[in-house]
Parts: C-alpha cells; sequence; structure tokens
C-alpha cells in the first residue's frame, strides 16, 4: 500500500489517499477522487489544476487529465476541456465508458455532457487571482517562463489488493494558444503504469516533456531492476545530457513501484508528499536541484 503526489499541494490528496488505501478502497477511486478534490478547489488552482487554473490567451480555461491503471488498455483522457470543474472524472468516464481511449476540446464536453456533467460557465472556473492575473498576463515568452512554474497534480495509488493507478491534471501553461495540449494527459509522457512494475508522473514544462516520453521510460527501468529513485535519475541524467546540463527545462518525476517504494528527480526545486504501509503518516521531501 502506498501512495505519492508531486508538489507541496499534494499533501492534503495524499493524506486522503492514505485513508483510502486503508478503508480497502480501489487504487482508481482513490487516485479519482483525491485528483478530483484538488481539481474542485479553487485555491489550488493557481498551481494551474483545474477550477481557479491559469486561462489561455483568450482567457478561458482549458484543462488536461488522465488517469492509466497498471492493467493493460486501461487509460482514458482528455485534453483541452473547458467549463468542468473535475476533469479528471471525466477522463475516467472515458476510460470507462467511451469505445475510444482520449477526447479532445468540443468532443470531449459533448461526451462530459453526455455523462451527466454540468458544463460550467468559464467565469466559474476562474478565480479572483488567476482572472486578474489574465488582466496583467505578459507579453513576451521571456517573462512567462519567469513568472511561473508549470506546476500540476500528479498521484499514484497502491491499493490493498495490490493495484496500481495513476492520474494526473493540468489547466496547462497559463496564458497558452487554445487547444494546446501539453505532456500531462499523454500516455508515456505525463504518466504511465504497468501493475507488474509500478507507475510514474511527470510535472513541469509540457511542451519539452513530450519530446521525451519520461514516464514510459522510468517504468521501463524499474522493469530492468532500478529502484524508483534509481529509474527517475537515470531518465533526468539523459534529458539533461540530451539538453546540454545547463539548458535543462522544468521537470520534475515520481515513481512508485510495486513493493510501494517511491522515488523522485528534478531539474528545479520539487517538494513531493508520500505515504507507504511502513510510515505512520504522510511526509513530504523536498529535492533540491
Ligand atoms: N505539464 C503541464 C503542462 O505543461 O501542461
Amino acid at each position: 500500500m502506498a501512495a505519492v503526489g508531486t508538489w507541496s499541494f499534494s499533501l492534503p490528496a495524499v493524506e486522503r489517499m492514505r485513508c483510502m488505501i486503508l478503508a480497502g478502497q480501489s487504487s482508481t477511486d482513490v487516485v479519482e477522487s483525491a485528483t478530483a478534490d484538488v481539481e474542485n478547489d479553487v485555491q489550488t488552482g493557481r498551481y494551474i489544476v483545474g477550477r481557479g487554473g491559469f486561462p489561455n490567451n483568450k482567457g478561458i480555461v482549458e484543462c488536461d487529465a488522465a488517469i492509466m491503471e497498471g492493467v493493460p488498455g486501461r487509460f482514458g483522457a482528455v485534453a483541452a476541456l473547458r467549463g468542468v470543474g473535475q476533469p479528471c472524472r471525466v477522463a475516467r468516464q472515458v476510460m470507462e465508458r467511451s469505445p475510444h481511449s482520449f477526447l479532445v476540446g468540443e468532443g470531449a464536453e459533448a461526451f462530459a455532457r453526455e455523462q451527466g456533467f454540468t458544463i460550467e460557465p468559464n467565469n466559474d472556473m476562474l478565480s479572483d487571482h488567476t482572472a486578474t492575473a489574465y488582466q496583467f498576463k505578459p507579453l513576451s515568452r521571456t517573462q512567462k517562463s519567469k513568472a511561473v512554474l508549470y506546476l500540476l497534480t500528479g498521484l499514484i495509488a497502491l491499493d490493498l489488493a495490490g493495484n496500481i493507478t495513476v492520474g494526473v491534471s493540468t489547466s496547462g501553461k497559463p496564458f497558452k494558444a487554445p487547444g494546446r495540449v501539453g505532456d500531462s494527459p499523454l500516455p508515456g509522457c505525463g504518466l504511465y503504469a504497468d501493475h507488474r512494475v509500478g507507475a510514474a508522473a511527470a510535472s513541469g514544462d509540457g511542451d519539452k516533456i513530450m519530446c521525451y516520453c519520461p514516464s514510459f521510460q522510468i517504468v521501463q527501468l524499474m522493469r530492468q531492476g532500478m529502484s524508483p529513485k534509481e529509474a527517475c535519475c537515470s531518465v533526468l541524467a539523459d534529458i539533461r545530457k540530451r539538453t546540454g546540463e545547463d539548458k535543462c527545462f522544468e521537470i520534475g518525476l515520481i515513481a512508485l513501484n510495486m513493493k510501494g517504494e517511491v522515488g523522485a528527480a528534478s531539474s528545479v526545486e520539487f517538494p513531493y508528499t508520500f505515504w507507504n504501509q511502513g510510515m505512520d503518516s504522510v511526509e513530504k521531501h523536498v529535492l533540491s536541484y
């Protein structure tokens, strides 16, 4: 049994996951509900997640979310989805009820409506903080990258029955182009899971991360015998080698194996929170770079 999440704001979510896992709930229910709580909290929106997230360059919040179980073929994702405060719940429905695995934009919205989700006005998706940030948004690319870290929520759960699930959710890069999709919902990039091995999630600059498939690589390295930490460090070292030591973009990686061991690596200061059955409570670790 174990749970892990990206960034400090995942602490209450991982605490919730711990309680749900101990109560015998499935890893997918655990990840979906903990992610949905983070998404729906307007305060955590400023970390680029769900309701209260940063809008695109037209002032509209568009969210990406995905869920993957370790069981083969169990994956669902949505991208550029408007008007839904808990997009990971739609991603779960895509996995459970759609003949497809990934729906975007208007198609994702129509599917969400069919499944009974309310499509909310954009104003209800913005917070005062992000509405104001939009008014004063920086004009150049350089200003943007100095102004914000590209956060998102990535959560992984290993349940009592030995099932593993990973979920991710983000409103994407602040003031992005409409329709822009980052790494988060892309299988192998923002998330990956294999019930024989474990699971991984990535956070950071999605336009860059998606060029390296880090989550898939981490799981493959764990499959070859590396610990989660060794696998995360190895993937980051390889990315650094390819970009040049000084030019590595923002990326944070977390991984969990089927023994409940956790690992992480990052090119920036990266807090992550975790718990496993050997621990009394959830802990936060901060990786410095
Ligand atoms: N990693 C989040 C994004 O770039 O959309």
